[in-house]
C-alpha cells in the first residue's frame, strides 16, 4: 500500500479510536473521503451505532464525492443503516476507489458489499491495517463469532489474592489512582454485570465518574436468583438513564414492582444447586443487543466464569496488602498463576500493580 493511502487509513483508525465506547452495540468505525489529495469529509460511527461513519461522510461531501476515494476501517454494511445500506449509498455517490481495513464478519454483510463495489466498477482494496481494527473492536469480532457478549472481568485483589475482608468489606483494597483508571475501563464498556450479593454488600453505583462527578450511566445486569436486591440499592436510582436487567428464577410481586420501576426482569430456570445457567444468560444478553460486558462481582461468580470458559479479558489491580486466610477469595481452588492467560499490558498506580490479561484460546 502506498504511503499516502496508509496515511488516510491511519487517520480513519484514529477517528474510530476516539469514538470507541460510544457506539455499542456496533463497532466504532472511522471513515475519510479524499479527492485530489484533499480531505472532503471525515467521521466516525454515531452515538449508539447510528448513523454509520460512511453515510455521515457522504452526506457532508454531497456531490463532491464523485470520483473520490474512501478510506474506511470496516467493510460498509450491505444491510440497512439510517439512510439505507451504506454499500448502496457508496455506489450511488460514484466514488472511484475504496480502501477497507477489515471484512465485516456479520453474515448480513460479510464480503457482499465488496462484491457489490467491484460489480459497480469501484476499485476495491481490502484487509489493509486490519490488525488495528481487530485490537480496537475486539468485542465485535468475538461476540459476532461466539454469539455471546465479549466478557471482561475487573478485580481489585490483595497480594494473597483476596477480594474482600471476612466481613465482606472491599472498598479500600486498591488506591484512588487505580480506582480512577477503573472508571476508564467502565467507560469503554457497554454494561456492568454483577450479583445481588455484591449489590447488597457494597451498594455500588456502577456509574462512570471523573473527579467524583458522574459522566456516564452504564447499563447494569444483575444475577439475582431469589430476587433479593433491595429497593433502596443505589443502582435502582436514575433508572431512566440506563437499562437495568435482572436475571432471576422468581416470579412474584417483587418482579412486578421492579418492572414498574423500569427494570427488565428475565426469568431463568435454576438447577438443583440454585444456580442459573450462565451460558444461557449470556446468550440472552447478546439477544438484548448487549455485546460488551464488564463483570464486577465476587469470587463465587468469577470461579464459575473461569470454569465455564466465559471470560475473554481480565483487569487485575493488585494492592501490596495481605488480607489473610479468612478473606474472600478471588478464585476457589486456583490462583491467577494456574489460569491459561497472557499478560498484554501492565501499569503501576502508586503501590498498586495493574495487569491486563487475555485468555489464551
Ligand atoms: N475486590 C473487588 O474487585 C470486588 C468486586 C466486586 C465484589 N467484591 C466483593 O465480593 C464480595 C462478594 O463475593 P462472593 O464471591 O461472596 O459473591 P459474588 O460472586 O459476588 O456472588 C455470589 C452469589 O451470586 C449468586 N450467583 C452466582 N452465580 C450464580 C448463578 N450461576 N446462578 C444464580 N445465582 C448465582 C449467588 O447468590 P444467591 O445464592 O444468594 O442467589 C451467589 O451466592 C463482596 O464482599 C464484595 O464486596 C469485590
Amino acid at each position: 500500500m502506498k504511503k499516502i493511502h496508509k496515511k488516510y487509513l491511519l487517520l480513519a483508525h484514529t477517528l474510530a479510536k476516539k469514538q470507541f465506547g460510544k457506539t455499542f452495540p456496533n463497532p466504532s468505525v472511522g471513515c475519510v473521503l479524499v479527492k485530489n489529495n484533499k480531505i472532503l469529509s471525515m467521521s466516525s460511527t454515531g452515538l449508539n451505532g447510528r448513523p454509520h461513519a460512511e453515510e455521515i461522510v457522504l452526506k457532508k461531501a454531497g456531490k463532491k464525492s464523485i470520483g473520490s476515494t474512501m478510506y474506511v476501517t470496516l467493510e460498509p454494511c450491505y444491510h440497512n443503516s439510517t439512510f439505507g445500506s451504506c454499500a448502496k449509498q457508496i455506489v450511488k455517490s460514484k466514488i472511484k476507489n475504496i480502501y477497507i481495513s477489515k471484512i465485516d464478519p456479520d453474515s448480513r454483510t460479510n464480503r457482499k458489499s465488496i462484491k457489490f463495489f467491484k460489480k459497480n466498477y469501484i476499485k476495491t482494496y481490502v484487509e489493509l491495517l486490519s490488525e488495528k481494527l481487530n485490537q480496537l473492536n475486539n468485542f465485535y469480532f468475538i461476540s459476532t463469532k461466539l454469539r455471546r457478549p465479549y466478557i471482561k472481568v475487573k478485580m481489585a485483589i490483595s497480594k494473597d489474592e483476596k477480594i474482600a475482608w471476612q466481613d465482606f468489606s472491599s472498598k479500600w483494597i486498591s488506591n484512588s489512582k487505580s480506582r480512577n483508571y477503573a472508571h476508564n475501563i467502565r467507560d469503554t464498556s457497554q454494561a456492568i454485570l454483577t450479583t445481588a450479593k455484591t449489590v447488597i454488600k457494597d451498594n455500588p453505583r456502577f456509574t462512570v465518574r471523573q473527579n467524583n462527578k458522574i459522566i456516564r450511566y452504564l447499563n447494569i445486569i444483575v444475577i439475582d436468583c431469589s430476587l433479593k436486591i433491595p429497593f433502596k440499592s443505589k443502582i435502582l436510582k436514575n433508572i431512566s438513564k440506563k437499562r437495568i436487567i435482572i436475571f432471576t428464577s422468581k416470579n412474584n410481586r417483587k418482579t412486578a414492582k421492579l418492572e414498574k420501576l423500569g427494570c427488565e426482569v428475565i426469568k431463568m430456570k435454576k438447577n438443583n444447586k440454585s444456580r442459573m445457567n450462565l451460558k444461557n444468560i449470556f446468550k440472552k444478553i447478546y439477544q438484548l443487543q448487549i455485546r460488551d460486558i464488564l463483570v464486577e462481582a465476587g469470587g463465587v461468580l468469577f470461579t464459575q466464569l473461569i470454569n465455564t470458559s466465559l471470560i475473554d479479558e481480565l483487569h487485575i489491580f493488585k494492592a501490596p496488602i495481605i488480607i489473610g486466610n479468612h478473606g474472600i477469595p478471588l478464585i476457589f481452588g486456583k490462583t491467577i498463576n494456574d489460569l491459561n492467560i497472557k499478560k498484554i499490558s501492565k501499569k503501576r498506580f502508586g503501590n498498586d500493580q495493574y495487569s491486563n490479561y487475555v485468555i489464551k484460546p
